[in-house]
């Protein structure tokens, strides 16, 4: 195979399904141009500097695949040829072994595992190969759709919604990706208020901080693609660089006001957990922690600076949450819970915005009737609908 041009990497973008044209709008916010968005996936080609800017700024992303190779193959001795054919070079040193993640629609070669077989048969044993030093093995995903197989190696590592700060876990947690995603597509500005009455383990709230402190979505965390032979660490570099000053530029809380980001939930160990995870992910000085049911539901404190210092804005902000769906999180009256949402959200935020996280979508006319739908998400096997809207002033 003819060696590949670093400026040129065929590249799919994994996301959660709902997501997809939030991450094309991201990579076109990198310089990219998205071609083909499919369910749960955007097509593109990137740079190797835009490559690594997508694992390190993409916020609503999975992982980055770049497209290594496609054949159509309806045998398993035109596979292993195909295979043997196969330059791994750029990808793979020659003492690791990957691992395969295969899935097939449609084809002749039907039986994954089998496949898989193959694709590891390439890979002679080598002692000790499985885990590099730090535990990581490269990951390389085969696609077979109507005979026609794509091979992908794995640029990310770990998902990249994994941004390193979760261990406390309250009930139903949301993927990191999906509170980027629900805070992109209702619009909010980070320099404005946030109040998340429903903060479980505190995804939406402490996403909104690490946005409105500039950090970039996977800093501080290993990607596959710096154990590649041909990472380019000067690269990385510049695109490391662009973060930091995109860091310095973010308003620093300096303590003389309150912070514009309230997480709050009637339960105290979930609120516990919260404020553990913000710790961790270096936020919690931008998050007011409170206990308390919805219907003591206020805006952060007014800033007696006016915000100078601190950034804050003192415009309308954005009341975001992701109420217990009955089913994910049991109990109480759910009618009764969202109706009061609606009413103090409208009583103490007039003007602010508003999004819900919801399953049913009739519960969600108890919050406000005409809330509009932005996403459609499919989150742990159930459809799951952010509806947004304004409060009346
Ligand atoms: C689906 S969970 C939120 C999960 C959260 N988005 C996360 O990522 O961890 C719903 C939360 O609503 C809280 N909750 C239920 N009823 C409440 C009420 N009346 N007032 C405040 N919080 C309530 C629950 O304690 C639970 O933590």
């Amino acid at each position: 195979m003819a060696r590949r041009r670093a400026s040129d990497h065929p590249c799919l973008v994994v996301c959660p399904p709902g997501l997809e044209d939030l991450v094309a709008d991201e990579l076109v916010a990198l310089g990219a141009r998205p071609e083909r968005t499919t369910r749960g996936g955007v097509s593109v080609g990137l740079t190797t500097r835009r490559l690594y800017a997508a694992n390190l700024f993409l916020r609503c992303a999975t992982r980055v695949l770049v497209r290594v190779d496609r054949f159509t193959v309806r045998s398993f001795a035109d596979l292993e040829r195909r295979i043997a054919a196969v330059d791994w070079s750029p990808w793979l040193g020659a003492d690791v072994a990957p691992r395969f993640r295969v899935t097939t629609r449609h084809s002749k070669l039907w039986h994954d595992g089998a496949v898989a077989e193959r694709f590891a048969a390439a890979f002679p044993e080598v002692d000790g190969a499985d885990e590099d030093a730090d535990g990581h093995r490269p990951l390389v995903v085969v696609r077979g759709v109507d005979d026609r197989f794509t091979v992908s190696v794995d640029a990310s590592g770990a998902p990249l919604h994994e941004r390193g700060w979760r261990q406390a876990t309250a009930k139903a947690p949301l993927r990191e990706s999906v509170a980027a995603g629900l805070l992109a597509s209702a619009g909010w500005d980070p320099t404005t208020p946030l109040v998340d009455p429903m903060c479980g383990s505190g995804t939406i709230a402490i996403e909104a901080a690490l946005r409105s402190a500039g950090v970039p979505a996977a800093a501080d965390r290993h990607l596959a693609l710096w154990d590649w032979p041909t990472y380019e660490p000067g690269t990385w570099a510049s695109v490391a660089a662009d973060a930091a000053r995109l860091r310095d530029a973010a308003p620093v809380p300096d303590g003389s006001g309150p912070p514009r980001i309230v997480a709050a939930d009637r339960d105290a160990g979930a609120v516990e957990a919260a404020r553990a995870n913000a710790e961790r992910a270096g936020v919690a000085d931008r998050i007011e922690f409170r206990v308390a049911p919805v219907a003591e539901l206020r805006p952060p404190e007014p800033d007696p600076s006016g915000g100078a210092t601190t950034g804050a804005a003192s415009g309308p902000g954005l009341v975001a949450t992701n109420p217990p769906w009955g089913g994910r999180v049991g109990g109480g009256d759910l009618r009764n819970l969202y109706a009061t949402l609606g009413r103090v959200a409208a009583e103490r935020c007039p003007g602010w915005g508003i999004g819900v996280l919801v399953a049913d979508r009739a519960l969600a006319r108890q919050v406000r009737p005409g809330l509009g739908e932005r996403l459609h998400l499919e989150l742990g096997g159930r459809s799951a609908h952010w509806l947004v809207g304004r409060l009346p002033t």
